[in-house]
């Protein structure tokens, strides 16, 4: 199965995605500054791999490129200092589905490390990636694209279990960062 994927930002996530999305053989491109809605209105799913803080800029150069297409949230909702920004009683992906109603958002790869994102795999292990979203379909597709790059590819169930992804992100930062576990780790549900 090959995919046209436009992915919106070219930092960390952004390359890491792109390294492992052309080497499953799907047809995908990293946007740069001028080029946001270009990307996406030629592509058939859509990555925000930028910062959440970015979020309402991105939708606007976005527009209505991404109506009809899946919207894979890859962003961990931080606030600058590294608090959740939005808590446990919604999710950063939900909000997203509100302000796009047309688009079908699927909350993906915001739980695992940059450097790990390329491969899906640590040390010769497959790391665990997620999936939760509402359209069945959209679900469907995001979890052959984690498992296409190599991932174990979980469904995690509706768009409002991004509640419960978004604070695994944050602890996987927490456990990484704070508590210095390194990136050299990663989340495996044995199932
Ligand atoms: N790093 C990780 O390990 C990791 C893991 C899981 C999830 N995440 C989440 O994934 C997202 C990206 O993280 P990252 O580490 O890749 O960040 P990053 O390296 O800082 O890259 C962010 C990208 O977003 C672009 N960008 C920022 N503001 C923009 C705007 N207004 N319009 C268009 N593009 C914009 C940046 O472009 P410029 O460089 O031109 O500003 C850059 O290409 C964040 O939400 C983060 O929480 C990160």
């Amino acid at each position: 199965m090959k995919t046209k994927i436009g992915i919106i930002g070219s930092g960390n996530v952004g390359s890491a995605l792109l390294k492992g999305l052309t080497t499953a053989g799907h047809d995908a491109i990293t946007s740069n500054e001028e080029n946001v809605a270009e990307i996406a209105r030629n592509s058939d799913v859509v990555i925000l791999a930028i910062p959440f803080s970015a979020i309402d800029d991105v939708l606007k150069k976005l527009g209505s490129t991404i109506n009809g297409k899946i919207l894979i949230d890859a962003t961990n909702a931080l606030t600058p200092d590294y608090q959740l920004a939005v808590g446990f009683t919604t999710s950063g992906a939900e909000e997203l589905q509100k302000k796009v109603p047309l688009a079908k958002v699927v909350k993906a790869f915001n739980t695992v490390f940059a450097q790990n994102m390329a491969t899906g795999k640590l040390n010769g292990k497959i790391l665990s990636a997620f999936a939760a979203g509402d359209d069945e379909e959209s679900k469907k597709l995001v979890l052959e694209i984690e498992k296409s790059i190599g991932f174990d590819a979980i469904d995690a169930g509706p768009l409002a279990n991004a509640r419960q992804l978004e604070a695994l992100g944050y602890f996987n930062i927490q456990l990484g960062y704070f508590l210095k576990n390194g990136t050299e780790t990663g989340f495996i549900y044995s199932h």
